[in-house]
């Protein structure tokens, strides 16, 4: 459900409020490095610094575009992944995956020591059941009887282990590594920096495990072959808590040390600007058992009455001025009608109250402005609901996701700009323009990609659907597959 994150208040205010930034200016000067006319990268490079300027005229002339509500622009991304078309792939015809059995110091290890992975208190809840959280409880009402066994409070942070379970029951897996076109790294990145994000602890305390996980891996035989270009691992928190560029810093800067420059990593949240960034899903609570599960669940949620237009649940942040996150809420208690409140300030919603949910399903539509970075959780919460998601910033979804959600973000979700909505736009006047159909129409599209989007139970994945863990598997094995070609980059 929402985020149950370890002490959210202090996260806000530690957080770089635009790492976009930062990081543009710290990877600008690395990649001087590597310029050389001579070099085929240079080119590359010359050609994403257009892309750049590109997007920034996109966004400039946005305002004028975006007046228009009903206007369905049609968003490209600035790397525009291969349209995952996933198919039965019994053959593995986009070949196989080795996983490295690693020292339990970088992964399991962490997991039973899981009282001391951040400094206030225990994480052996959020941790049980193989990472996927505690039974969900309190759901009468809000998820049919038979479902709820497919629920859990689980936290949003856990796909490192969620991963590393499913790829060790993956079809493609091979136990022979020279026969492999990828190699997975099951280290449990996010659990090991987690501790030491908040306290005062040095920036070698914060890139220990990173450091000796680097230098394990890069003592393997079949790391040389490639120069990692074949490697890839999952990282369990926003792409920016492994980005420091300076001691003073934010975060771990483990995406930066040299050996990590060819390594494709699955995070909830990417740095657009990086190809080997690739979005994932966060987790919710909804972690189907089988086929049926979904079935089930689709019907529940398409068969709804939808008594609501819009509902939005969030904290607000009131020492933050100007937050925009407040101004929608000002929004919502005006319309009260129309928009329903699930205020989250505090700690109010961290152990996943069965309102948020209740708010989605009982919705069409939900807001979902840009959190503490440009993602969060809610969005998926909020399209397992089958309600359609109203996003602000383009990189919320659209520059993430794009294995996981429809290429035409006008079939699935409401683009507002934020600053027609400082301007006086009125979201429900945007909302309300769209035909009974229209709205019906979204909400199949969405209620299509719910098996997209959740983390099935069975470490085998569900019988014939394919999840977000098998949609991510196959993206990265296509890619790698494609590199042996010559590289993409
Ligand atoms: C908002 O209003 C300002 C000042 O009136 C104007 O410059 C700006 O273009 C408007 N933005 C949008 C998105 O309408
Ligand atoms: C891989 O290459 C590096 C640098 O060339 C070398 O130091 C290292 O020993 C090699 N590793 C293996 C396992 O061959
Ligand atoms: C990354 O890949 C490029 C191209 O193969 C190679 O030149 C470079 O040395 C690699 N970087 C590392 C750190 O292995
Ligand atoms: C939804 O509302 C309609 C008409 O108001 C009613 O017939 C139907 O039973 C309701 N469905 C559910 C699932 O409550
Ligand atoms: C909500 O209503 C109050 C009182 O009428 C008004 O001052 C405020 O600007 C309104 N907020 C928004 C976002 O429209
Ligand atoms: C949330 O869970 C913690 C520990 O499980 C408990 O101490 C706290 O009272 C709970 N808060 C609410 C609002 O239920």
């Amino acid at each position: 459900m929402l985020p149950v994150s370890d002490n959210p208040s202090t996260e806000l205010h530690k957080k770089p409020k635009t790492p976009l930034f930062f990081d543009r200016k710290s990877s600008f000067s690395s990649l001087q490095a590597y310029f050389s006319v001579y070099h085929p990268r240079t080119w590359l490079i010359i050609s994403i610094l257009l892309l750049q300027v590109l997007l920034l005229f996109m966004a400039r002339s946005l305002p004028i575009s975006i007046s228009i509500p009903r206007n369905r622009q049609h968003f490209r991304t600035p790397f525009t992944a291969p349209a995952v078309q996933v198919s039965g792939d019994p053959e593995c015809a986009f070949g196989k995956v080795y996983v490295y059995d690693l020292p339990p110091f970088f992964n399991r290890e962490l997991v039973k020591n899981c009282d001391k992975l951040n400094p206030w208190s225990s994480r052996c809840d959020t941790l049980t059941n193989d990472g996927f959280g505690q039974r969900a409880t309190g759901l009468a009402g809000v998820v049919p009887e038979d479902l709820m066994p497919a629920w859990y409070w689980t936290d949003q942070f856990v796909t490192e282990i969620i991963f590393h379970n499913r790829i060790l029951k993956h079809p493609c897996r091979t136990f022979e590594p020279d026969s492999a076109t990828a190699y997975y790294i099951p280290f449990y990145a996010g659990l090991a920096v987690g501790k030491y994000l908040w306290s005062n602890c040095s920036p070698q305390d914060r890139d220990r495990h990173g450091e000796m996980l680097l230098t394990w891996v890069r003592d393997q035989p079949y790391w040389n072959r490639s120069n990692g270009w074949d490697h890839f691992l999952t990282l369990g928190r926003i792409t920016w808590d492994f980005r420091r560029s300076k001691d003073g810093d934010w975060g771990s800067s483990l995406i930066y040390m040299p050996l990590m420059r060819n390594i494709t990593r699955l995070l909830i949240e990417r740095n657009p600007w990086d190809y080997f960034d690739v979005g994932v899903p966060y987790p919710t609570g909804f972690h189907p058992r089988s086929d049926a599960d979904v079935l089930q669940w689709q019907h529940h949620v398409r068969t709804r009455n939808r008594t609501t237009l819009f509902s939005f649940a969030g904290a607000t942040r009131g020492a933050i001025r100007n937050d925009f996150r407040g101004l929608l809420l000002s929004h919502c208690l005006n319309e009260s009608d129309s928009c329903r409140v699930v205020n989250c300030a505090g700690t109010r919603c961290s152990n996943g109250t069965s309102a948020i949910l209740k708010s989605f399903l009982d919705s069409d539509f939900c807001l979902q402005p840009r959190g503490d970075s440009f993602t969060r959780r809610s969005i998926f919460d909020c399209m397992i609901a089958g309600s359609i998601p109203v996003f602000f910033w383009r990189r919320t979804a659209y520059f993430q996701y794009e294995w996981f959600l429809p290429s035409e973000p006008g079939s699935y979700s409401v683009f507002i700009h934020r600053n027609e909505v400082k301007n006086g736009t009125s979201i429900r006047g945007v909302l309300e323009s769209y035909s009974r159909e229209e709205v019906r129409k979204m909400r199949e599209k969405v209620i299509d990609y719910i098996p997209k989007l959740v983390y099935a139970r069975p470490d085998a994945g569900l019988e014939s659907f394919k999840d977000a863990f098998d949609v991510a598997i196959d993206g990265v094995l296509r890619r790698m597959k494609e590199q042996e070609g010559g590289y993409k980059w």
